[in-house]
């Protein structure tokens, strides 16, 4: 019941955000030059949260455009209505709608429509990750100097970059190839795709977390902190992978705990 309505609403938010897609739209700043919001980001988040109060009016709500409702409820909504703003205000096509559905403090469901490449990854507890009709499964290569890591950097990293670019220079160095695309939640599934070995970022939020860690642990990979410990929607730090290529990244960012 969750996942259906789930997956209608993650179809209806990427018609929106595909729809203004290299369109004159308004774009304001938010903390700085480099973050921003356009009014697709904020229509895109009021077309969810009207699909949610509709369907399930006494489930609470976070998402990242400011709207926090029923925090008390047993279910919470937890949204990124745009995820990869700037590759969306700057004609890249690399942007997702991403959504995940908590009960009781456990992530149940979760889908991230990436938008422009028309598919809908998404994951319920216990029953697997798909991509469409696809079940999703992570990579199977252990070894660092053969890998393809992904990564994203903070909005605030001139200010505070919390060793962001240091541990980028490591990887860089002991792999084969970095990738950054700008979009968190399709960093996530594409680890869980068996395309990138592992995913780090040192700064991620809530709404980048939620549906891609479900996808990525139900398509057979791990979801850690830097110490490799069990983390939750509200940890910054975020390494995602295959599972068997944890231990030799977690090695590379012992030096920056
Ligand atoms: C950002 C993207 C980016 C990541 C940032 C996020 P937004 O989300 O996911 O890849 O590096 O940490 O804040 O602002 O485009 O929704
Ligand atoms: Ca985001
Ligand atoms: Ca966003």
């Amino acid at each position: 019941m969750v996942l259906d309505k789930l997956l209608e609403l993650s179809v209806l938010a990427g018609e929106v955000v595909r729809n203004g897609f290299r369109k004159k739209i308004n774009i304001q700043y938010k903390t700085n030059d480099s973050n921003l919001v356009t009014e697709i980001d904020k229509k895109s988040e009021q077309v969810i949260v009207d699909y949610i109060s509709k369907n399930f009016p006494s489930h609470g709500i976070l998402a990242e455009e400011g709207s926090d409702f029923n925090r008390s409820s047993d279910y919470l909504w937890v949204i990124d209505p745009l995820d990869g703003t700037t590759n969306f205000a700057h004609g890249l096509p690399i942007f997702a709608v991403s959504i995940g559905v908590m009960k009781n403090g456990e992530i149940i469901a979760g889908a991230v429509n990436d938008v422009m490449r028309d598919k809908i990854y998404f994951a319920e507890k216990g029953t697997g990750a798909f991509e469409g009709e696809r079940r999703l499964s992570v990579g199977s290569n252990e070894i660092l100097k053969h890998s393809v890591l992904v990564t994203g950097f903070p909005y605030d990293i001139a200010n505070n970059p919390g060793n962001a670019l240091e541990i980028f220079v490591e990887f860089i160095k002991k792999t084969r190839a970095i990738r950054r695309l700008g979009a968190a939640s399709i960093d996530f599934c594409y680890v869980a795709d068996g395309v990138f070995d592992a995913f780090w970022e040192v700064h991620l939020s809530p709404w980048d977390i939620c549906a891609g860690k479900l996808i990525v642990e139900e398509a057979g990979g791990v979801v850690t902190d830097f110490h490799g410990k069990p983390t939750d929607i509200f940890t910054k730090r975020i390494l995602a992978s295959n599972g068997k290529i944890q231990e030799p990244v977690l090695e590379v960012l012992k030096p920056y705990l």
